[in-house]
């Protein structure tokens, strides 16, 4: 096994797939584009989704990246040995070109050989797709993987989880069929592109803790057996019947989770023990005299903080970066920055401290994720002001909070709700403590109350931001189409100073974030939704081509021209045979569109307000 810092493990997998004929793709966004679904990506192939399902990708279709992404479904084991928040994933996909043979030998190859990862085979072990109704036994991948172990003189046997010990030496078995739970990647409840997997473990060979099952298997929790890698085959769609039919083109989908693989290499206890997250640790350690390995307790919170101040300076500082706010996204930042105060003022910290993790952040991502650096003071000022606003209040919130539990040895629902609104307690604060004294949370009780006032966005409890894929529905494309067509007439009757901040769609309608200094009047909005009511009418032509930026410059096109995608991208445009330039609107962007404006059926704006000083948002439907 290799000793390989961070960084070095991060390159190294790019190296090798780059050798492999894949293109290196950056990072997309941490807050997706047009995706009801999900608040945050959280896996590398969220933004290639429309890739799977057909569109051609500027880039080829061998493609490699280092993803960021963010799961907030883990945020209450984060400080145990395997879970953050943040966390970035490697990935390396086939869009309908290599598949099954070439991806599980290339995993292989990665992790044992001697020029790269060079793992002893002996501690890996793999699952596959045990079969069901929907698609049959996984024996293709069983048999690449004895072929790959079989060059080690490892022989592989397939075991039953719970019935056979895994192998301890070169014999016995290695490779263990799991059902959909554990092997099939995919929409959960969805429709949606989805496909069995194999899963690569590494064996820690720590024993077994019987707390979780008499016997050991790959997929059992208790930690001896680490997951490391996952290859998807993205080979089906899953149909609103609930039915698979297969795709038409079959797809390799694959992530390695950077953290844990880095632990798994220089041999420590905990994705937090690594070099990069030692070096974060360490800041906390000299500045504010907190010494990590004082107590479980103790570096529990320190992780926390590191952990929660690092997603984040991720979420503030991304292109399309969200401040801490009561909704959506803004709402999961407010509760990592307040959670991570809340550790700190355990830990005897009572000075401002997340702009100082945040700077040590940076300065660890900024190389690989230049927009860090672009937006460091955006991200220390949001950081600042949210830590001394919650910082104010914490003292007295949690004085007030002993105050009524001590009573009643219990919260109700509406004194949650005075502890967010006078005390600014995110409610999940609030069950933590309450669960901390030993007491039940009666989280319908909190639920109630908080809708009673109709004030916290509950996106939380809703489940959308678990790992998932995009809703790739009609309404998704026609409210997409109609953002452009949105753009374009705004552009038309407020002038050419109108462009995109930021746009975001649900299934039920647009919201369209746009430069102009002042309000729109009735007349004006009546003028805009005209506009895009006639094109709608004539049922335009949509259709996309692909292009270097410059092209797409020179061509007429609107939009984000940050190199995204590395050298080509895709530019949509609404023909229009009755403009002098041939379109009537032409914008870079990845999909999905309709193929014809005549598809949205109507539109209309509802809602027209300031953002913040120069920005106007539009909330805007389609069908009417
Ligand atoms: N989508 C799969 C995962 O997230 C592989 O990238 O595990």
């Amino acid at each position: 096994m290799k000793q390989l810092t961070t960084d070095q493990v991060r390159q190294m997998f790019l190296d090798f797939f780059k050798q492999k004929g894949h293109a290196i793709i950056p990072s997309a966004s941490l807050i997706p584009e047009n995706d009801p679904t999900v608040l945050f990506t959280t896996a590398g192939m969220h933004p290639l989704v429309p890739y799977f399902l057909g569109e051609t990708h500027p880039m080829g279709k061998r493609l490699a990246s280092v993803q960021k992404c963010l799961r907030t479904v883990d945020i209450d084991n984060v400080g145990d040995n395997r879970h953050g928040t943040f966390f970035e994933m490697l990935g390396n996909w086939s869009l309908g070109d290599y598949f099954k043979e070439e991806t599980i030998q290339w995993s292989y190859e990665l992790l044992v050989g001697k020029a790269w990862f060079d793992i002893d085979p002996e501690r890996l072990f793999v699952t596959v797709f045990k079969g069901d109704d929907d698609a049959p036994r996984d024996d293709e991948s069983i048999n690449m993987w004895q072929a790959q172990f079989a060059v080690h003189g490892i022989a592989a046997d397939v075991g039953e989880a719970g019935k056979d010990e895994p192998a301890q030496k070169s014999q016995g078995p290695r490779i263990y069929p799991y059902h959909k739970d554990n092997n099939w990647w995919g929409p959960a409840g969805q429709t949606g592109p989805c496909g069995p997997d194999t899963e690569i473990y590494f064996d820690t060979r720590k024993p077994h803790n019987p707390f979780f099952g008499a016997m050991c298997h790959p997929a059992c929790d208790c930690g001896r057996f680490v997951e490391i890698w996952n290859n998807v085959f993205m080979q089906y769609n899953k149909r609103d019947d609930g039915k698979f039919e297969p795709l038409a083109q079959r797809n390799v989908d694959t992530g390695m989770g950077l953290e844990r693989m880095a632990a798994m290499l220089q041999g420590v206890p905990t994705i937090f023990d690594t070099d990069l997250n030692q070096r974060l640790i360490k800041v906390l350690a000299d500045v504010f005299k907190v010494g990590y390995g004082q107590g479980e307790e103790r570096d529990r919170s320190i992780r926390i903080i590191i952990d929660h101040i690092r997603a984040a300076t991720f979420i503030i500082g991304d292109p399309r970066g969200v401040a801490p706010s009561n909704v959506g996204q803004g709402y999961i930042v407010r509760r990592l920055i307040r959670r991570a105060v809340r550790e700190a003022r355990r830990l005897g910290i009572e000075t401002l401290m997340s702009p100082t993790v945040a700077e040590a952040v940076i300065s660890e991502y900024e190389k690989i994720y230049p927009e860090l650096e672009t937006n460091t003071e955006k991200v220390l000022i949001e950081l600042k002001k949210e830590e001394e606003k919650f910082g104010a209040t914490l003292e007295r919130g949690l004085k007030e909070f002993k105050r009524m539990f001590d009573k009643e040895k219990q919260i109700t629902g509406e004194q949650a709700f005075v502890l967010y609104s006078t005390y600014g307690f995110p409610v999940e604060l609030t069950e933590e403590l309450v669960l901390e004294q030993g007491a039940k949370v009666d989280r319908e009780a909190f639920a109630e109350e908080f809708k009673k006032h109709q004030e916290l966005s509950r996106t939380a409890s809703a489940g959308v931001f678990k790992g998932g894929l995009a809703d790739q529905s009609e309404e998704t494309a026609k409210l997409h189409t109609a953002t452009h067509l949105l753009q374009q007439a705004l552009r038309m009757v407020l002038g050419d100073h109108v462009a995109q901040k930021g746009s975001n769609i649900t299934a039920e309608r647009l919201r369209f974030d746009f430069v102009h200094p002042e309000k729109m009047t009735p007349e004006q909005i009546q003028q805009v939704e005209k506009i895009v009511n006639d094109v709608i009418q004539r049922d335009l032509a949509v259709d996309y081509q692909e292009m270097t930026v410059s092209e797409a410059k020179a061509a007429g096109a609107i939009g984000l021209f940050e190199d995204k995608y590395g050298a080509k991208v895709k530019v949509y445009t609404v023909h229009d045979p009755q403009d002098p330039r041939g379109f009537f609107s032409k914008e870079i962007c990845g999909g999905p569109h309709v193929t014809h404006t005549g598809e949205l059926g109507g539109f209309k704006i509802q809602k027209e307000e300031a953002v913040s000083s120069g920005v106007r948002r539009i909330k805007a439907v389609v069908n009417v």
